[in-house]
């Protein structure tokens, strides 16, 4: 697809659907001169109320008009930088629904928009970029197409064409923003397409060689640790877990290294389970399908290294994914076992279900004694706890460092990516003591993401900058829950949003 930034008269922009975006403070006076100019009745309006993500297509119009149809596209109160990324999902799902091939938004008002949503332009265009890139996702390549009923010779068309209509001087920044928001789109479409595959078409091995690509292509070095060297390491919990699996356990590191000096040292880990069966503990079969999305931390890890590197930014980024299935089977783990983490803390498993942390643990040890890094943040569909407490949008925050805890909470504000902050007392400790090892991987009825995060803190030998994001909810959107199904590649635009703040 091809995104242009182009300087014309409103009526010469030639689109098979041009959107023009208003406010709900803008609607009366401005829409109505641009609609009497373009020569649309003003009749449309009874139907336009410029809420966020609303889209009214017109037909008709001035004769002159070179676009073969308008859309009114609201944006809420035109305020906030979430309104305007929502707005452009809603256009680019609804230009997929219309099976169009050119779309194009008139972003003559742009700089206004900017003044009144605290942004710069740059900003601005790479937030519609990316959610028009979002809104236009499907996932279809699993799909033969063999029992849809067309002509064979109807080719299914989709949109190889946006157009980003501007006046004035802006068009500099406007196209740095286009590039960074196709850069940050385009690794969220990969991710969703991770987290999308199911699991008899992502092993960790597949999921190893997807980072492997990524790192040739963009230029950042991927070393990926197969089962024998995992077991040389010592990684008890990775091991634990893939016991009852059919297919290898793989760890993979990933290190992007910019060119000149860094300035910080960060890591990145993801949880990698390609399937979580809840293996010996296993999970009931209703729903269990969605859980080829349990390795969406590693997708988000991955798809952020990669937008990282992309991006060129001044920052060392290493990525950590511990990567497995977890099975039932005669070799699995069973609850009760006793295993020995890379760290040397022994683990009592409670339940094998609460595999996620043991494969974090090792992940977690590995990036503190390797890299000693200025901040580790860990990225995991942790706990179904913490979607009962945050739901399906908001993912949960965990640090022991306020400093690094707001400074998420703020990327999650600018991406629309939100997070909330959790506490991690350590009075939640006694739902996790063991009576035969060093800790339990499961704290009781309680609490439950709480008591996961308490965990991981264990392995992280006392680093003072860690932070825990549990994507349980915003990772997967099941069937139902809203326009959005499926993958979602929650996290990278969070990620790259903090990481970009601190080059
Ligand atoms: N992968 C799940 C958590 C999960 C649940 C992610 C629903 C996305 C949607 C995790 O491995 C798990 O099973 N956690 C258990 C922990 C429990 C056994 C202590 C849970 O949340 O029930
Ligand atoms: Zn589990
Ligand atoms: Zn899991």
């Amino acid at each position: 697809m091809k995104i242009s930034v182009i300087k014309s008269d409103l009526e010469q922009v030639d689109t098979d659907l041009l959107a023009l975006p208003f406010s709900s403070g803008a609607l009366k006076k401005e829409t109505e001169n641009t609609l009497v100019a373009l020569g649309f009745d003003l009749q449309v309006l009874k139907d336009f109320k410029a809420e966020a993500g609303e889209v009214v297509v017109l037909y008709g119009g001035s004769k002159k008009l070179a676009a073969a149809r308008v859309a009114l596209l609201g944006l809420g109160e035109g305020k906030n930088i979430a309104d305007w990324r929502k707005a452009a999902v809603a256009f680019a799902a609804k230009a997929v629904d219309m099976k169009l091939e050119k779309a194009a938004v008139d972003c003559s008002g742009i700089k206004s928009l900017a003044d009144a949503t605290k942004q710069n332009v740059a900003t601005l265009a790479a937030a519609f970029v990316e959610g028009f890139m979002a809104g236009m996702y499907e996932f279809d390549r699993l799909k033969s197409g063999k029992l849809e009923k067309k002509k064979s010779s109807q080719k299914p068309k989709e949109i190889s064409e946006v157009l980003l209509r501007i006046d004035g001087d802006v068009v500099e920044e406007i196209e740095k923003g286009v590039t960074e928001g196709e850069i940050v789109g385009s690794c969220q479409k990969m991710a969703r397409d991770l987290v999308n595959l199911p699991g008899n078409y992502l092993q960790a091995e597949d999921l190893a060689s997807a980072a492997e690509e990524s790192g040739k292509k963009y230029g950042y070095d991927v070393t990926v640790f197969h089962k024998k060297e995992i077991e040389a390491l010592g990684m008890g919990g990775l091991l634990a877990v893939n016991k009852g699996s059919f297919h290898p356990p793989t760890f993979s590191v990933l290190d992007y290294t910019p060119q000149g000096q860094a300035k910080l040292v960060i890591a990145l880990v993801g949880k990698g389970v390609t399937f979580d069966s809840g293996g010996i503990s296993l999970k009931p079969s209703e729903n269990m399908g969605e859980m080829k999305s349990d390795m969406s931390g590693a997708a988000s890890v991955l798809g952020t290294i990669e937008a990282v590197a992309r991006l060129g930014l001044p920052l060392h980024v290493i990525g950590l994914i511990p990567a497995t299935d977890n099975m039932p089977s005669g070799t699995a783990q069973t609850p009760g076992d006793v295993i020995t983490t890379y760290s040397g803390i022994t683990v009592e498993v409670g339940n094998t279900d609460a595999e996620g942390r043991l494969i974090l643990a090792d992940a977690l040890t590995y990036a503190k004694e390797k890299y000693n890094p200025d901040v580790i943040i860990d990225v995991a569909t942790l706990t179904g706890a913490c979607i009962v407490a945050l739901g399906y949008k908001v993912a949960g925050l965990f640090s022991n460092n306020d400093k690094l805890a707001d400074e998420i909470f703020q990327a999650g504000q600018q991406s629309g990516e939100n997070v909330w902050r959790m506490p991690l007392w350590d009075l939640y400790d006694e739902q996790i003591k063991s009576d035969v090892a060093d800790v339990n991987n499961t704290g009781g009825r309680g609490a439950g993401s709480v008591t996961a995060a308490k965990f991981l803190e264990k392995f992280i030998d006392g680093h003072k900058k860690w932070a825990h994001i549990d994507i349980a909810g915003p990772s997967f959107q099941p069937k139902g829950a809203g326009k959005v199904n499926g993958g979602t590649g929650f996290g990278v635009s969070l990620l790259v949003e903090l990481l970009k703040k601190w080059a």
